[in-house]
């Protein structure tokens, strides 16, 4: 997978390999418990953009990171997104039956067992994520682990979830819709990055400084424009129920500053993503990249 084939072949490259490692990191859907096994491999397996794998790879491609490390890292930060995509779909929760452009796991399945999908899939994604360390020194090993850990708990991912649960009917002011979209989904997407860059030779301050300014403006973008597509695009594009957000009473970017407005601060978080890596040079095209599809994208 190199990049001088041209961007489109390099995001297939990546999304099939991870395919790969996503499907043999699973277990078998015929190993006991069956019908959970079955409901892993229907969460993760077949769908979504991958947008945290071609992260990973992404940045480590800066680093020279081995391709077998990057393979397992991107799989284990993807089974955190689909199991938080599981759990965020749940009656308790968003109360979506659509997802990836089928029924979300709790319809296809059944509640409890799509409760415990996402237990699973969260044990199986640090079991993953041990294998990207193998070959590196454990003190790396063991940081990576801390990065997954932490942008996946209450003081990531799950704290945004948290947040958001929180903020219905609510008006939250701009910092603290900020916060909670960067907890919710910028968590995920920034230890993606870093994950990726930890893969590959050992970043300098200046480096990891310039990564976190990318993740930073990357991971928030994401959900802005997560918002904008909520109330513009349609469900069978999105492959997700389109219009939620509003149906639901959720504070967007959308709600507090409109569409014009929440499109021009994405393209402006995309300049300044671009900005960040600008001292990599030609060897940051994959993320400059990334960057504009984060923002550009209809899906
Ligand atoms: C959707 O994420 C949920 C958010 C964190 C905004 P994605 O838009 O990456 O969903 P998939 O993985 O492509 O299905
Ligand atoms: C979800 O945000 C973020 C997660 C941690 C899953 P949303 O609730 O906006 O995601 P979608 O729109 O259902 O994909
Ligand atoms: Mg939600
Ligand atoms: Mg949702
Ligand atoms: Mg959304």
């Amino acid at each position: 997978m190199t990049f001088s084939d041209g961007f489109q072949q390099w995001m297939q490259g990546v999304q099939t390999s991870v395919e790969t490692t996503l499907e043999r990191s699973l277990p078998p859907a015929a190993t006991v418990p069956v019908r959970l096994h079955e409901a892993m491999r229907y969460a993760v397996l077949g769908g979504g953009k991958r947008m945290r794998p071609l992260l990973v790879f992404a940045a480590g491609a800066l680093f020279d990171a081995p391709a077998a490390a990057l393979g397992y890292a991107a799989a284990a930060v993807e089974m955190i997104h689909a199991y938080s995509l599981v759990h965020d779909d749940m009656p308790c929760m968003d109360d979506d039956a659509l997802r990836r452009g089928k029924a979300t796991v709790h319809v296809q399945y059944d509640e409890a067992t799509a409760l415990l999908v996402g237990d699973a899939l969260q044990a199986q994604a640090f079991s993953v994520l041990a294998e990207a360390g193998a070959d590196l020194p454990p003190q790396r090993q063991i940081g990576m682990l801390r990065v997954l850990a932490q942008a996946a708990g209450s003081r990531g991912m799950c704290g945004g979830q948290a947040i958001d649960l929180a903020s219905v009917g609510v008006t939250l002011d701009r910092d603290q819709l900020e916060q909670m979209h960067r907890l919710k989904t910028g968590a995920l997407l920034h230890a993606s990055v870093l994950l990726g860059a930890s893969c590959g030779k050992t970043l300098d301050d200046m480096e990891r400084a310039a990564l976190d300014r990318y993740a930073h403006a990357i991971g928030l973008a994401f959900q802005v424009v997560d918002d904008v597509l909520d109330a513009t695009a349609d469900s069978a594009m999105l492959g997700k129920t389109a219009g939620k957000d509003a149906a639901a009473n959720k504070p967007t970017y959308v709600t507090i500053l409109g569409l014009a407005q929440s499109q021009a601060l994405a393209e402006k978080l995309r300049m300044e993503a671009h900005d960040a890596i600008a001292p990599f040079g030609v060897a940051a095209e994959p993320l400059r990249q990334l960057a504009d599809l984060i923002v550009q994208r209809k899906t």
